[in-house]
């Protein structure tokens, strides 16, 4: 049933092609997206006030790539709450709020408790779920499904590159009823988007072996940081999760603008930087702190776009990822740093798809 491959992580960080076409399928135009579930009118949504992304672990990482990216394209005010944090802080939410709840399950209780309480309160709910019929499903106003088919590994992948699609897919929904931007550039999107689970095949076919060779520098090491800015810093706190989730190793997600204000005191040669250098208008910025984390003789490996032909020089490994625009970046970025964690678990002997104390879905609070 792992279809030859020897984990059933591996196999679904390769399903993920598939899984990104199939999300993709049928929501696609040529100068707008359709989401057949969402029933929305430009009306409503220009009454919105907010938008309150509430979920936990992996979910909440794909929430924080949907709070850039409503926030960049459609202009409406985004939250993102873990979701046994919103339940207890008595948000501020009420009928102009857009509740977004995202799960793969479908069945984690935080999240489940978060989208009663905000019906209660008046919001309207959406959620984004791998599982059809599961109790969010059943209970929110309006669905995304993604279509990832059966995630068995705890340490999630394919579902949250399809729930960053269902974050994209509604971000350019609300973008369009709210007409804030150009037709042209959701042309321009919708083109790209549409070739991103090709792109992701060529990273899985030309990049595995290569990040195979780079999991050597994490064998020994009791601590990793993950740097970006921007979305590509939402990606290093995924990157970071799945590094501890499956190898135990200490890591931390650092925006690369905050480590000189204490972190970088934590840096040192053992301390190995995933550096992501993805997001074009802040690249400079990027490589100044690469310089600072370089300064403490960290072992570097940079992540960045085919096209840069500069950032190898302040790095000491680097990984091509082919290109896209800035926003989709991260459903490619993402590919190679599970594969990553991937390698490092079983180089050091864990059990990979069932790590220590960690579950699949957690139903009680
Ligand atoms: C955790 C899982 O318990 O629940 C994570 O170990 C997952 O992998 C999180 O991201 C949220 O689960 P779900 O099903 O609500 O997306």
């Amino acid at each position: 049933e792992k279809g030859g491959y020897e984990h059933f992580m591996l196999k679904e960080i390769f399903e993920q092609p598939k899984a990104l076409r199939d999300t993709l399928a049928g929501r696609l135009n040529h100068d707008h997206v359709v989401l057949q579930e969402v029933d929305l009118t430009p009306k409503e949504v220009a009454l919105f006030n907010k938008v309150a992304i509430v979920a936990c672990g992996t979910a909440y990482h794909a929430g924080l790539i949907g709070k850039g990216l409503i926030e960049h394209w459609a202009k409406i005010p985004v939250e993102v709450d873990i979701a046994s944090e919103f339940r207890y802080r008595a948000p501020l939410i009420d009928d102009k709020t857009l509740v977004v709840v995202i799960s793969q399950s479908g069945e984690t209780a935080d999240t489940l408790a978060a989208l009663r309480e905000s019906k209660k309160k008046g919001a309207r709910v959406i959620a984004i779920t791998n599982v059809v019929g599961s109790s969010v499903a059943r209970e929110a106003h309006d669905v995304i499904h993604t279509w990832a088919g059966p995630e068995i590994a705890v340490a999630s992948t394919k579902a949250y590159t399809t729930q960053i699609e269902g974050m994209i897919l509604l971000a350019l929904y609300l973008t369009q009823a709210k007409g804030t931007m150009p037709k042209e550039w959701i042309t321009e999107i919708i083109s790209e988007l549409g070739k991103i689970p090709d792109k992701a095949e060529i990273i899985l076919k030309e990049g595995a072996e290569r990040i195979k060779t780079l999991a050597r520098y994490f064998e020994e090491v009791g601590s990793a940081f993950f740097i970006g800015r921007g979305l590509d810093w939402a990606v290093a706190q995924e990157g970071s999760l799945k590094l501890k989730e499956i190898s135990y190793i200490h890591a931390e997600a650092y925006a690369s603008g905050e480590l000189k204000h204490g972190t970088l005191a934590l840096i040192t040669e053992d301390t190995p930087i995933i550096a992501l250098a993805t997001q074009r208008d802040l690249y400079e910025k990027t490589v100044s702190n690469v310089i600072e984390v370089k300064a403490r003789d960290a072992k570097v490996i940079g992540f960045t776009f085919e096209g840069n032909t500069d950032f190898h020089k302040s790095v000491n490994e680097i990984f091509y990822i082919p290109e896209t625009v800035n926003e989709l970046a991260p459903l490619l970025t993402v590919i190679p740093l599970q594969l990553l964690s991937y390698y490092v678990s079983v180089a050091r002997g864990n059990d990979v798809d069932k790590p220590r104390n960690l579950a699949k879905s957690v139903t009680v609070e």
